[in-house]
């Protein structure tokens, strides 16, 4: 059954002004960067949705992979009755799996930015589980400090697929990770997806992909901006650039202007180098010993990992 929001909290801010907010803010800082949160409107869900199906782009299928292949495992790890509360929780294509993995599930609330991507997406699962109530909640990781979960002492499970933890710098996981523990309560557990360091050969494919998905996705930050903020970007005159930082251990995503060129957003100008970036996501690659300290830091301990046979990407619980 899908059911209104149980979570009560007041929204961080007004969606737009926060937008306007974070891309006057982003493009006026010495290195220009914008917030990844940002690539996800509807087109840009849409657009991940595809990344996810790509041949290059391993992480998906290897977690779903390890979510097949040890729902055995993680079913028996996880307590009956649990209400899983997902964080990001896009299409909540692998939230199928733990649901059926798991004993008697009573309750899902998947947690997203995104409206066009969360809505249909509770709708799915509430028809395929009945027996499970669905909360959906249209929210930031910024608010979880905010929510609320009214849900009795309910067993409580996080799920955060997607390695979208990467996503945060080493600091922001952890002030994450904290704020999860708290929202979860004592005696939650919480299952993880983290991808892992690999090869250059095999990461750098992923987010460069041979189709240009991956560039469209990043070049649809600056449509939306074009198109919710009165912006005045030529979409041609930028490329999608996506680099390892070895220093920082992650892919990271930029908007490369092709040319000497100004563009302005709500009557702002702002002028771009040939060859300037505008830094657009982090994913951060971690080894198995990197995450674990990371967990500890965030108040959790790592109690069971799992890894593909090729140690692309690991699932990771925590309690
Ligand atoms: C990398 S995708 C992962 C989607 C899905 N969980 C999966 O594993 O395929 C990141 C998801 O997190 C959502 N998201 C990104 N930033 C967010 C934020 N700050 N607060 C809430 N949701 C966010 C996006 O809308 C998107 O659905």
């Amino acid at each position: 059954m899908m059911l209104e929001p149980v979570l009560t909290h007041e929204p961080h801010a007004e969606p737009d002004g926060d937008f306007l907010d974070a891309v006057l803010h982003g493009l006026s800082l010495p290195k220009r960067s914008l917030p990844s949160r940002f690539l996800y409107d509807a087109h840009g869900s849409n657009l991940f949705e595809h990344i996810t199906e790509l041949p290059e782009y391993y992480p998906t299928r290897t977690e779903i992979g390890l979510l097949r292949s040890q729902a055995g495992e993680i079913g028996a790890a996880l307590p009956s009755g649990a209400v899983v509360v997902e964080f990001g929780s896009g299409s909540s294509r692998k939230t199928e799996l733990l649901l059926a993995a798991l004993d008697r599930p009573a309750a899902y609330v998947p947690i997203d930015i995104s409206a066009a991507a969360l809505y249909p997406a509770a709708r799915r699962i509430a028809q395929s589980f009945p027996d499970v109530d669905v909360y959906p909640v249209l929210g930031g990781f910024h608010d979880l400090e905010r929510m609320r979960l009214p849900l009795g002492d309910s067993r409580l499970v996080g799920f955060f697929p997607g390695s979208t933890i990467g996503n945060f710098s080493q600091r922001a996981a952890v002030e994450f990770l904290l704020s999860a523990r708290r929202l979860l309560g004592p005696g939650a557990v919480f299952l993880l997806g983290v991808d892992l360091q690999k090869p250059l050969d095999i990461l750098l494919p992923a987010y460069n992909d041979a189709d240009g998905v991956t560039a469209s996705f990043n070049l649809n930050l600056l449509a939306r901006i074009n198109r919710d903020l009165e912006g005045a970007f030529d979409l041609a005159a930028f490329e999608h650039a996506a680099i390892y930082n070895e220093r920082y251990q992650r892919i990271e995503m930029h908007l490369r202007s092709l040319a000497l060129q100004s563009a302005s957003v709500a009557g702002r100008t702002f002028c771009f180098a040939a060859g300037e970036t505008i830094h657009t996501e982090n994913s951060h690659k971690y080894t198995p010993e990197g995450f674990e300290r990371l967990a500890r830091d965030g108040g959790w301990e790592v109690s069971q990992v799992f890894v593909d046979k090729n140690r692309l990407f690991s699932v990771q619980l925590l309690a």
